[in-house]
């Protein structure tokens, strides 16, 4: 059975993996070296130099291709280097649409980095994809999509938009860190390029910073191949290895992910001090059918303001909590919170932050994978 035929759970243990050539070692080995000893100049045995390409990584590239539905994988030293080398596709002059309720540091890179280079983006709304169109002109080059959005939690409608991207010859990009390919397929869906922070879901751990892209076109993976190389911000082998050791339990963390936010976002739109919860799954969020049909499941994010919330009381509940580690980050087994205004979103300027509704009081779960009750009698807790 070709291993590209295999469903999901399969190939995040088998896509793209071989044993390993030298002693059939199971897991590839981290082959950590720079360089590759050549019998004469040229005669290598398809590794020169670890940038342009090392074994370890190439078994990580190839899984990610396999998870995503795609052909090509690119591994990088994280997430915003991945952001980089797609933003590096383009030249000045040529306008991004986004989505303007997103990470922080996607908000950072766009707006900090590449508008001094002459590259212009538009921050817009994306819940109804119609709205787009307005934006695009004949610079316009890409589409930037985050969906379930950090941390709104807005679901944006991937298929409708690759349809407008494709109706004027726009790439689309969706950052699919927050739904992992065990919930959403970018790629089937019609978009061009998949990214991750694999920092977050795929890693697992909470143990290794790595970006990820993945496409199926042979022309746009040479030429983000070539990008990849020729700026470097590649991954290390012992990163490489610990995703790839991530990626093969994805699917089984991820369904406890599911439950666990269900059970943790239900017991917050409960409480009376809770004034609004924010997550895809409950029936009365604004795109549920879109979440719905485009997702498995609805993931462990979950973001939610207390009652008269202030920026005071925010914080306030945050400290008290003891089984959620206060920190940046999400995606790991382990359950954390945080303040987006004062830590994943201080980047984004207060004004521009509060339009999409990250406002001081609100605070965001990564629901981990511990048992439901003790998460749900340490928030308990916390909300006083
Ligand atoms: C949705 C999303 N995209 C991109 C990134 C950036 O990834 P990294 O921190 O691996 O550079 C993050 C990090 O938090 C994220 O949450």
């Amino acid at each position: 059975m070709g291993k590209e035929q295999l469903k999901f759970n399969s190939k995040t243990i088998h896509g793209g993996q071989f044993p390993d050539k030298a002693y059939g070692a199971v897991m590839p080995p981290i082959y950590q070296t720079s360089t590759y000893a050549q019998s004469t100049p040229g005669g290598h045995k398809g590794y020169e130099y670890s940038r342009s390409a090392n074994p370890t990584r190439s078994a990580l590239e190839n899984s990610l291709a396999s998870i995503e539905n795609g052909t090509y994988g690119l591994a990088f030293g994280s997430g915003l280097a991945a952001i980089d080398a797609v933003i590096k596709l383009l030249s000045p002059g040529d306008e991004v649409i986004s989505t303007n309720d997103l990470y922080g540091g996607s908000y950072r890179i766009f707006k900090r980095i590449f508008e001094n280079y002459g590259i212009v983006f538009h921050f817009v709304g994306m819940q109804d994809a119609s709205a787009i169109a307005q934006y695009i002109n004949k610079n316009t080059k890409l589409i930037w999509v985050e969906t379930p959005t950090n941390p709104m939690m807005n679901i944006i409608d991937i298929k409708a938009v690759a349809a407008l991207a494709k109706k004027h010859q726009v790439l689309l990009a969706v950052d699919n860190t927050f739904a992992t390919p065990y919930l959403q397929l970018p790629l089937d869906l019609g978009a061009d390029i998949v990214m991750h922070s694999a920092t977050k879901y795929l890693g697992g751990h909470s143990d290794v910073v790595v970006g990820a892209l993945v496409v199926k076109d042979k022309e746009l993976a040479d030429k983000l191949y070539f990008i990849q190389n020729a700026s470097g911000a590649v991954c290390g082998p012992m990163d490489s290895f610990l995703v790839l050791r991530g990626i093969k339990t994805l699917h089984v963390r991820m369904q406890r992910h599911c439950e666990n936010g269900r059970a943790v976002a239900e017991f917050l739109a409960k409480h009376p001090k809770i004034e609004k919860v924010y997550w895809p799954g409950f029936e009365d969020h604004p795109n549920h059918q879109i979440a719905k049909s485009q997702m498995k499941d609805f993931g462990g994010m979950i973001s939610f303001v207390p009652k008269n919330g202030s920026y005071k009381e925010a914080i306030a509940i945050v400290e008290r909590l003891q089984l959620f580690t206060l920190a940046e980050s999400l995606g790991g087994v382990e359950s954390l919170a945080g303040h987006p205004a004062s830590m994943t979103h201080a980047s984004i300027p207060a004004e521009e932050r509060e339009k999409s509704g990250v406002v001081d009081a609100l605070i965001r779960l990564s629901v981990g994978i511990e048992d439901r009750e003790d998460l749900i009698a340490d928030l308990n807790q916390a909300i006083q």
